[in-house]
């Protein structure tokens, strides 16, 4: 639980930070929302590495979910530790990225979404920033062949449920 919540939080602020940049100058304007957004950051990433240790210890010992993991997951698993550790080290040692994230990172990311990749705002040259926004590509371009992709896929959970009602999802998909 404590990764899922540690992640998705994590996840939700670099979407507020990327949604939000034209806004920030307001959204950060008081020392207190300032206090607050940094608090968030080695908040959400500590809870996400203590988490996601539980989880792969718990898989590496666990005969039966050592046997349902693949090579991909695994991967995934490993990739995610090294995205974690960056992000934490970035939020430890690269204050702050509340301060430059909105307005570097955030138009770099749409000028990818828009496929015209401005290169010249690169968020940042330090290498632990370098290697989080690599790994993030990596991590995405991994998902497919993981058990992540059920998060996209409407047919696994609608056969997932079918299934637990010991209905033959073949038959009526
Ligand atoms: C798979 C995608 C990604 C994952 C799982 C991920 C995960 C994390 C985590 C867990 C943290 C530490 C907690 C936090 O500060 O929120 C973090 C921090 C950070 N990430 Fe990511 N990240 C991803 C993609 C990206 C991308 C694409 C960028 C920028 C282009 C980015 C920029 C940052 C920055 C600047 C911080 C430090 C924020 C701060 O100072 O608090 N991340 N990331």
């Amino acid at each position: 639980m404590s990764w899922h919540y540690g992640i998705i939080l994590a996840l939700l602020a670099h979407l507020a930070a990327t949604v939000l940049a034209p806004y920030w100058g307001l959204i950060a304007a008081t020392s207190f929302s300032r206090d607050i957004i940094r608090l968030t950051g080695p908040i959400f990433g500590l809870l996400a590495a203590f988490g996601l240790v539980i989880l792969i210890v718990r898989r590496v010992e666990n005969d039966k979910a050592k046997a349902v993991t693949s090579r991909a997951d695994w991967m995934m698993l490993i990739l995610f530790l090294v995205q974690v550790g960056l992000g934490l080290t970035i939020t430890l040692f690269y204050r702050w990225g509340s301060a430059w994230y909105p307005y570097t990172a955030s138009p770099w990311l749409f000028s990818l979404v828009t496929l015209k990749p401005a290169a010249s705002i690169c968020p940042s040259t330090a290498a632990a920033n370098q290697a989080h926004f690599l790994n993030a590509f990596l991590l995405i371009a991994i998902i497919p062949f993981t058990r992540l992709v059920h998060l996209f896929t409407i047919r696994s959970r609608i056969s997932a449920a079918l299934s637990s009602c010991h209905l033959e999802p073949e038959n009526i998909l």
